[in-house]
C-alpha cells in the first residue's frame, strides 16, 4: 500500500538535497483538515539550510512536482508545505490492501520476531485478585496482542507472588485452625481470614511470629510440610484466578513467580557483593541510592530473609538469559514507579550488558476508583474480581432483554458475556493508562457512550449491512471513485492510518490509542451510515458503499480483538 508520508518526502526530496528518511519525520499530520492531510514543517530544515521557514517552502513549492499522481494539491502557508492526497488514489489503494489482506490488514512484521517479555497481572497467592491486577491482566494482555500483531514473539509472563514471609504466617495459622476453614471451597476468602487471624495473634504473642518466621525458613530450607502446605495454597489460589482468567481470555506463557527465584537470588547477592555496593546497615544488606536520589534497596532483611526486590532483580537475569529480550515490561499501577526505578538501578551492578538495563521498562497504571468513592480496603469489603465480571454480564443481559429482539436465550446469554466483558475491558483502556480511572456500571454499559458496547454495536450495524447482500461484490468491479463524500473519506483515512495507529500504541505502550481509534472510526462510520443510504438503486453506489462497509468491518474486528475485545455478530 502506498506510504503517502514517504512518496511525499520523495517529492521534496527531489528539490533538495535532504535524506528522504529524514523528510519524512519533518511531515506531520494537521490538527484541522483545512490545513490539508499532509503538512511538511520547514522550520525543521531552517538549521540545515540557514534560511528561514518562509523561504525554504517557497524554494520547494517552487520545484516540486505538483502534477504527481499522489497528490491533488499543495499549497504553501507560512513555512509550511500542506499536501492534500489524491482522494481516488487513497480509496483504491486502502479497499484493495483490505481486501487482499482480510483479517490481517495492518499487521506487520517489524520484531522480526525477537522476544518481548511482559510481565503483567502477577497477583498474590492466598490474596484476592484486585481490580489493580484486573488492569494489569487487561493492558498486559492489549500489549501482549499488539506486539504479537507487529511481529513480535510476546511473552507473557504472571510473576505470581507465591513468596515471602506472609507463607510461614499463613502455614502457622493453618496449622493451628485450618480445619476450622473451607479453603477448598473458598480459597482466596478463607485463607484470608486465616491471614488475619493469624497476624492478630503475632501481635499479641512475640513466640507465635517466632513460629511464623520459623515457618517460612523451613519453606526455603525445602521442608516437606510446609512446602506441600504452600503447594496447596498456591494451587487453590491459581484455581480461582483461571476464572477470572477464562472470562478474560487472558493466557500467560509462564507462571514464574516470586518462589521461581528462591535458588536464584544467591548468585544476585554474590554478584551485589563483588560490586562492592553491597553494605550493611541496620542489620540488613542494602544498595544505597542516595546518590540516585532514591531510598535504598533492601535486598536482605534484618532476619536474613530475601525481599521482592532480591527476587526481581534475579528475575532479571533470569529473563535475559532465557529470553534475550528486545524489551522487557512491567505492567504495575504507578505505587511501583519507585519500586522498578530502584531495580533497574540496582540490575546495573550485576554485571549485565548496558543495553539490557535500557531494554527494562515498567508501564505504570493509574487506580480504579468506585464512583461513589473507594474501590477497596485492607480490611476486607474487597470486591471480589469474578463477581465483578458476572455482574458485568448479568447487567447486560438485563439491558438486552428490555430490547425489543428476537433472539433466543442462547443467544442473549453468549452476546450477554462478550458486551458485558467487552464492557469492562474496553472502560480499562479507554483513557491513557496513567490517569485514574473511575468505575461506573451506567458509564461503561450506555450503549450510545464512548464504550465498549458502542463499538461492538456499530460493528453488528456493519454486520446487518453485509448480510443484506448475498455475496461480498467483486473488487474488480467496483467503482471507488464514487467514494467522494466526506463522511466517506474520513472512514477511508481512518482505515489507512490502523497500521501506524497500532505501532505507536506499541512505541508507547498505549493500548488507548487503539481504543481511541475504535472510538473514532466507529463514530465516522455512523455519521457515514446517517448520512448516506447503503442499499440504493445506483448499484455502483451501492457496491462501493458496501465495500466500505466491508472493510469497517475488518478492521473494527481487528482492533478490538487487539484489545481482547470479542465482538458479536448480533446485537
Ligand atoms: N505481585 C505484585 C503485586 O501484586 C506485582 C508483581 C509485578 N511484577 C514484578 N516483577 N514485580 O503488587
Amino acid at each position: 500500500m502506498i506510504n503517502f508520508k514517504y512518496e511525499i518526502s520523495k517529492l521534496i526530496n527531489e528539490t533538495l538535497d535532504e535524506p528522504i528518511k529524514e523528510l519524512e519525520q519533518y511531515i506531520e499530520i494537521p490538527k484541522d483538515k483545512l490545513n490539508g492531510d499532509y503538512a511538511f514543517a520547514c522550520f525543521r530544515l531552517a538549521k540545515t539550510l540557514k534560511q528561514s521557514p518562509n523561504i525554504i517552502a517557497k524554494q520547494i513549492y517552487d520545484k516540486i512536482n505538483k502534477t504527481a499522481e499522489i497528490i491533488d494539491d499543495i499549497q504553501i502557508i507560512g513555512g509550511y508545505l500542506n499536501f492534500y492526497i489524491n482522494k481516488k488514489l487513497l480509496v483504491k489503494e486502502v479497499l484493495t490492501e483490505i481486501e487482499n489482506k482480510k483479517i490481517d490488514y495492518g499487521k506487520q512484521n517489524i520484531g522480526k520476531n525477537e522476544n518481548i517479555v511482559i510481565d503483567y497481572s502477577s497477583p498474590n497467592i492466598a490474596k484476592p485478585f484486585h481490580i489493580g491486577h484486573l488492569r494489569s491482566t487487561v493492558i498486559g494482555g492489549a500489549l501482549y496482542r499488539i506486539y504479537k500483531f507487529l511481529g513480535y514473539n510476546s511473552i507473557g509472563i504472571n510473576h505470581l507472588g507465591d513468596y515471602g514471609t506472609q507463607f510461614g504466617k499463613l502455614i502457622e495459622g493453618y496449622k493451628r485452625w485450618g480445619k476450622e476453614y473451607d479453603i477448598e471451597n473458598n480459597p482466596i476468602d478463607e485463607l484470608t481470614k486465616i491471614y488475619i487471624r493469624i497476624n492478630e495473634l503475632c501481635k499479641e504473642d512475640e513466640k507465635v511470629l517466632e513460629e511464623c518466621r520459623n515457618n517460612f525458613k523451613k519453606l526455603e530450607e525445602n521442608d516437606e510440610f510446609c512446602i506441600k502446605l504452600w503447594k496447596k495454597f498456591k494451587d487453590l489460589s491459581l484455581k480461582e484466578f483461571e476464572k477470572v482468567y477464562k472470562l478474560l481470555g487472558s493466557e500467560f506463557d509462564s507462571y514464574n513467580g516470586e518462589a521461581f527465584y528462591a535458588d536464584k537470588m544467591e548468585e544476585v547477592i554474590d554478584l551485589l557483593e563483588k560490586s562492592g555496593k553491597l553494605i550493611e546497615s541496620q542489620g540488613a544488606q542494602i544498595i544505597d541510592l542516595e546518590e540516585k536520589n532514591m531510598p535504598p534497596c533492601i535486598i536482605k532483611k534484618t532476619n536474613d530473609s530475601t525481599t521482592y526486590a532480591t527476587r526481581d532483580l534475579a528475575a532479571i537475569l533470569y529473563r535475559i538469559r532465557t529470553y534475550n529480550f528486545k524489551k522487557a515490561l512491567y505492567v504495575t499501577s504507578y505505587e511501583q514507579i519507585l519500586h522498578f526505578k530502584q531495580i533497574f538501578e540496582v540490575a546495573k551492578l550485576l554485571g549485565i550488558e548496558e543495553r539490557y538495563v535500557e531494554r527494562l521498562e515498567h508501564v505504570p497504571f493509574g487506580m480504579v476508583q468506585l464512583k461513589s468513592g473507594k474501590m477497596s480496603t485492607r480490611e476486607g469489603n474487597i470486591i471480589k474480581l469474578e463477581e465483578l465480571l458476572n455482574e458485568a454480564i448479568n447487567k447486560t443481559l438485563q439491558i438486552i432483554k428490555e430490547k425489543d429482539t428476537n433472539l433466543t436465550i442462547q443467544e442473549q446469554k453468549e452476546i450477554a458475556k462478550k458486551v458485558g466483558i467487552g464492557a469492562i475491558i474496553f472502560n480499562d483502556l479507554s483513557n491513557s493508562r496513567i490517569k485514574d480511572e473511575i468505575f461506573d456500571w451506567d458509564t461503561m454499559l450506555n450503549f450510545n457512550g464512548e464504550t465498549g458496547p458502542y463499538i461492538q454495536y456499530t460493528y453488528v450495524r456493519t454486520n446487518s449491512i453485509l448480510n443484506k447482500v448475498e455475496d461480498l461484490p467483486k473488487i474488480e468491479e467496483v467503482d471507488f471513485n464514487v467514494l467522494i463524500n466526506n463522511e466517506e473519506i474520513e472512514v477511508i483515512k481512518l482505515l489507512y492510518s490502523y497500521k501506524m495507529i497500532v505501532e505507536t500504541a506499541a512505541q508507547k505502550n498505549e493500548p488507548s490509542i487503539v481504543s481511541r481509534f475504535l472510538i473514532e472510526l466507529s463514530k465516522k462510520y455512523s455519521a457515514f451510515y446517517n448520512e448516506s443510504k447503503i442499499m440504493t438503486e445506483n448499484k455502483n453506489i451501492q457496491n462501493a458503499r458496501i465495500y466500505l462497509t466491508y472493510a469497517t468491518n475488518l478492521v473494527l474486528k481487528s482492533a478490538a480483538n487487539l484489545l481482547g475485545i470479542e465482538m458479536p455478530t448480533k446485537m
